[in-house]
């Protein structure tokens, strides 16, 4: 291997010039890193005419082009933009049925309230496992082919012991990021007993699902799960191992950010109507994820879901400007935001969020990485997940110049490319 390759994992420097499985992808116009001090663009660790070598489904070699280890194949990205997989940290893909007549009542005016999930609870619980898990893997599928790479994946429109149960059941077979969702709304039969739903939640709700789930989510807004719910249903979940996360701030102020905060949340999702004390508490949670173990909670901007629900978008300027983590993710859901596509949020969070598309891209990335505690994604760098997306342009900058085009070259997942 060439002396140059300052990037180099240890387990480079042992192996054969031609170990079998190694590929090579080379002559990399721009690529990004996300190892913030390398090379251009600040957190973005841009390096000019670079290669990246993975084995194994690991990448063990970023360097200079032309100075790469030999490999048993090799793609030529031929000048072109090479990034870290997407990292989609919110999303919900287990769903039946979908609510394309309420998205017309929306755009001919017709607000939107959260209260449709109830028809896709209903459309849920009367499909097959074989129909949910065909819609699973289309979506997931759908995801992949515009750079999605890591996915969460929350249940929610189960709502009953069996089928929360079995919605994370399915969407662990394609995805290691999943989330129990069992306090989204509280379901038509327990309307007028919403203490009722929130200990069966909390028992054999909880009990049924936690063996597929890594994380816990409550929507925590006015007509969902108010704040002494949603911190019994989050306790609950953190006794049993799960990591917290939540819907806060969505459709109007309310406690969910600062809660989320308190409680040590991952990620705290929407995020739209914030006060000044919601971006302090964020902020104060912000650390060099190198300084020790990942204590921040990320603001998750979901710009689709404004999108869809014609409603005013979050203010990322005003996050980020206070220091805040901050995210992007696409809530693909089929109420309030049908959409699998990263770089249609990275457009929309650069045209109406005020982000720059550094930050967008960043956020859709490493901030995606940071918003479910993972080193290994979001990042090129020897020792991480060989996930990475060649464009079908020379720069990330085109994601949001572009909005639309279909600019996905090819992806690499787990260092197979797709
Ligand atoms: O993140 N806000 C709560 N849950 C979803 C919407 C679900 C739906 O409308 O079906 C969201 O926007
Ligand atoms: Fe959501």
């Amino acid at each position: 291997m060439s002396a140059r390759s300052e990037l180099a994992s240890p387990a480079v420097a042992n192996r054969s010039r031609h170990s079998v499985g190694s590929l090579l992808v080379d002559n990399i116009g721009e690529l990004v890193t996300n190892v913030a001090g390398t090379g251009e663009g600040g957190p973005l660790g841009i390096r000019r005419r670079a290669a990246v070598l993975v084995e194994q489904g690991e990448v063990i070699w970023v360097g200079p082009s032309g100075d790469a280890p030999a490999a048993d194949r090799r793609i030529d990205a031929d000048g072109a933009a090479v990034l870290p997989g997407f990292v989609d940290s919110h999303a919900h893909l287990v769903f039946a049925g979908d609510r394309a007549t309420e998205f017309a009542a929306r755009m001919a005016g017709q607000p939107y309230t959260g209260g449709g999930i109830r028809t896709t609870v209903g459309a849920t619980r009367a499909a097959s496992d074989g129909e949910l898990r065909t819609t699973v893997r289309r979506l997931r599928a759908e995801a992949l082919r515009q750079g999605t790479t890591t996915i969460e994946i929350k249940s929610g429109y189960g709502l009953t012991v069996a089928d929360e149960a079995r919605s994370l059941r399915i969407a662990a077979e394609v995805s290691e990021e999943t989330t129990f969702l069992g306090a989204h709304v509280v379901p038509a039969e327990y309307a007028d007993r919403p203490d009722e739903y929130v200990g069966l939640v909390c028992g054999p709700m909880l009990a049924a699902a936690a063996p597929y789930a890594r994380w816990i989510d409550v929507f925590c807004e006015r007509g969902a799960f108010d704040a002494d719910h949603a911190r019994a249903i989050l306790a609950c979940g953190q006794a049993m191992g799960l990591g917290v996360r939540m819907h806060a701030n969505q459709l109007g102020p309310g406690p969910g950010v600062q809660l989320g905060v308190e409680l040590g949340a991952a990620s705290v999702d929407h995020c739209t109507h914030l006060t000044d004390a919601d971006i302090d508490a964020l902020a104060s949670t912000a650390v060099d994820a190198q300084a020790g173990p990942e204590t921040t909670t990320v603001a998750t901007l979901l710009p689709g879901a404004e999108f869809s629900t014609r409603s005013p978008y979050p203010d990322a300027r005003r996050l980020l400007d206070a220091g805040v983590t901050v995210a992007l993710a696409t809530d693909c859901n089929p109420g309030s935001s049908y959409t699998s596509s990263m770089p249609f949020c990275i457009a929309l969070a650069v045209r109406e969020m005020r982000m720059t598309p550094a930050e967008a891209v960043w956020a859709a990335t490493a901030g995606g990485a940071r918003a479910l505690r993972r080193t290994d994604v979001g990042v090129l760098r020897p020792g991480a997940r060989a996930d990475l997306i060649i464009l079908d342009a020379p720069s990330h900058l085109h994601l949001a110049y572009r909005p639309g085009v279909p600019l996905i070259r090819q992806v690499l997942h787990n260092g197979v490319p797709r």
